[in-house]
């Protein structure tokens, strides 16, 4: 299902790294390049050098946690960029959020509900705006159109979503069920989910359990450097314990839940 494609080009128009392009398969985690290490001095890498090294297989799930602006939709979007079917699911009223806007200059077709979305192929990228036409009245119209749409897109496959208002979806729009889904079974069914959230708390755990890639922003509440370090620290928690009050504006700590690795980044604008 999965093949480069045109539009797989970072936003600046950075060419991708020559493995993608030629539609190979990530290096192996044993003979990949070695430039994020599991050791507690945490390298700082650019962001090509991080995109470089950065190892997402399709059914791999990303979970971004950050205060708000600090940079979660500009790192979506630049990894949506990478992917060949690429889904946003846009939740703020029609006309209101300039992302949807930026999106469709990019080449990305908005819809209002999934059904005309058969087949990725045919609409490699889609934005996914059903709007809230009559304020609060229109809630559970919005919810079934996110939750319709998780469905096509489970049956479908070979699609990167990203929920860019994560806990809006949990908690206004009651989408923990299809999310779940989408967490469980995404790896099966090549579906990768990128979600984000301003706080560690109150999000489904398997926001956390199920994701191969977290990414952080800086953070010096304690209670949320606790939850922090626990749901992405399985390897190596006091390290990210100290790295994350450290961090400079829009500076990202990349964790690796499955190898432990980390990275210090920041995107390129
Ligand atoms: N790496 C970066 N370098 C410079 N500016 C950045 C970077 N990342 C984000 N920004 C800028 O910071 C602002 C907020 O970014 P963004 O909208 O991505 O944050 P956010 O976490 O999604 O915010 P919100 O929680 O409000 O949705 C934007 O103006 C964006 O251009
Ligand atoms: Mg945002």
């Amino acid at each position: 299902m999965r093949s480069p494609s045109s539009a797989a080009r970072s936003r600046s128009g950075r060419e991708l790294p020559a493995r993608v392009r030629a539609g190979l398969p990530p290096p192996s985690r044993r003979h990949g390049p070695r430039l994020m290490e599991a050791a507690t001095t945490v390298p700082r890498l650019s962001w090509p050098d991080f995109l470089d090294a950065f190892h997402w297989e399709q059914g791999e799930h990303v979970t971004l946690i950050a205060r708000t602006k600090g940079g979660k939709t500009t790192l979506a979007r630049e990894l949506l960029a990478t992917q060949p079917y690429a889904a946003f699911f846009a939740t703020k009223p029609k006309g209101q959020d300039p992302v949807v806007e930026e999106l469709r200059r990019e080449g990305f077709v908005t819809v209002r509900d999934w059904t005309p979305i058969s087949d990725p192929e045919l609409t490699p990228r889609v934005v996914l705006e059903p709007g809230l036409p009559n304020g609060e009245d229109s809630l559970s119209q919005q919810s079934a159109a996110f939750r319709n749409a998780i469905r096509g897109i489970h049956r479908q496959g070979g699609w990167t979503v990203c929920v860019d208002e994560g806990l809006y979806m949990v908690q206004e729009l009651g989408l923990s069920r299809p999310l779940e889904l989408l967490w469980y079974q995404g790896r099966s069914g090549g579906v990768s989910l990128i979600f984000s959230t301003q706080r560690p708390r109150n999000v489904p755990l398997l926001a956390y359990d199920q994701a191969t890639h977290i990414f952080l922003w800086k953070n010096a509440d304690r209670q949320h450097l606790d939850r922090l370090s626990e749901i992405a620290g399985a390897f190596d928690a006091e390290t990210i314990r100290r790295e994350l009050p450290q961090l400079g504006p829009h500076e990202i700590l990349y964790v690796n839940t499955w190898t432990g690795q980390l990275a210090r980044t920041r995107v390129e604008l």
